[in-house]
């Protein structure tokens, strides 16, 4: 057997096709585009792709950017003031500041910084308490963007075992979070699955992934999700993205595809959704603040 496709380019070109027509719009009805103000700091070859090909995306979709690219010993203060600001600026609807940061600047600090309103990574305390809590503001982009690609792939999670494999505060805490929500339109994975949150330490670990009905990879170690953990017809989701000799690996290895019913490709799946995720809490934050 050989999983299907989730096709996470095809589904996000497809989403960016429907943003673009809301920005010119928008446009069109005479208000601002929608503004993405991203921020670097120092010179991590990763995150200046990353940021490159987010800004590429708004482009496509005709959404304003914005790049501040600091150097590598910027201070806190100065990087503080600089979010200060963007927040005061009413071209700017999103505001990413890329992690990871130079060790002289507290992350938590950056965070804290940006204005609810504009915190399109959906990384302030506030707006993981209204995810938390079933109000949300934004969903963060990397679990919204897995949960937009097994929904619109027409795959069901209500009733479903789900296994998150992975607890960190970007993909595997905030995902498991959406999981436990009741389904709306912007979240149709809320509802009635049943969320294990297990990890590298997990006893047990292939019995408790050949549980999943949908198996959502997401440690940042390559290959570690292999056939034998995977239960036949399962739907495998692969969010990692490790570097290895030049090119892209995710968590699950290859031959997963043997086993698995779907299966997300890494490069084209989750990476790609990420990006239209970002996109559009950037359109939700114009809608937000200009009406
Ligand atoms: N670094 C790795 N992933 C992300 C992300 O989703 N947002 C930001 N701002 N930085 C990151």
């Amino acid at each position: 057997m050989t999983a299907n496709r989730l096709d996470g380019k095809a589904l996000a070109q497809e989403m960016r096709r429907e943003m673009a027509k809301e920005v010119s719009d928008r446009v069109a009805a005479g208000k601002r585009p929608p503004g993405l103000a991203a921020v670097l700091v120092g010179e991590n070859p990763s995150s200046h792709t990353y940021v490159r090909n987010k800004r590429k995306s708004c482009d496509e979709i005709g959404m304003a950017n914005w790049l501040y690219h600091l150097p590598g010993d910027t201070s806190e203060q100065e990087l503080l003031s600089l979010i200060d600001t963007l927040n005061a600026d009413p071209a700017v609807h999103g505001i990413l500041v890329q992690l990871p940061l130079p060790k002289q600047i507290r992350e938590e600090a950056v965070i804290h910084a940006v204005t609810p309103l504009k915190d399109v990574d959906c990384f302030h305390p506030e707006n993981v308490g209204r995810v938390t809590t079933g109000h949300p503001r934004y969903y963060p982009c990397t679990p919204h963007g897995v949960v937009q690609l097994v929904s619109r792939n027409g795959l069901e999670w209500s009733g479903k075992q789900v296994v998150v494999l992975g607890r960190s505060n970007i993909v595997g805490k905030p995902l498991a979070l959406m999981l436990m929500q009741k389904a709306t339109k912007a979240n149709p994975a809320g509802g009635d699955a049943t969320v294990t949150v297990a990890h590298t330490r997990t006893a047990n670990l292939a019995a408790v992934c050949r549980g999943a009905d949908v198996l959502i990879a997401a440690v940042g170690q390559p290959g570690c999700v292999t056939a034998d953990m995977v239960k036949p017809g399962a739907v495998v989701v692969d969010v990692g993205t490790t570097v290895v000799d030049g090119k892209l690996r995710g968590d699950v290895d290859p031959k997963v595809t043997d086993v698995a019913g779907w299966l997300s490709p890494v490069p084209g799946g989750v990476g790609p959704m990420t990006i239209t995720m970002l996109l559009y809490n950037t359109l939700r934050a114009a809608e937000r603040i200009d009406g």
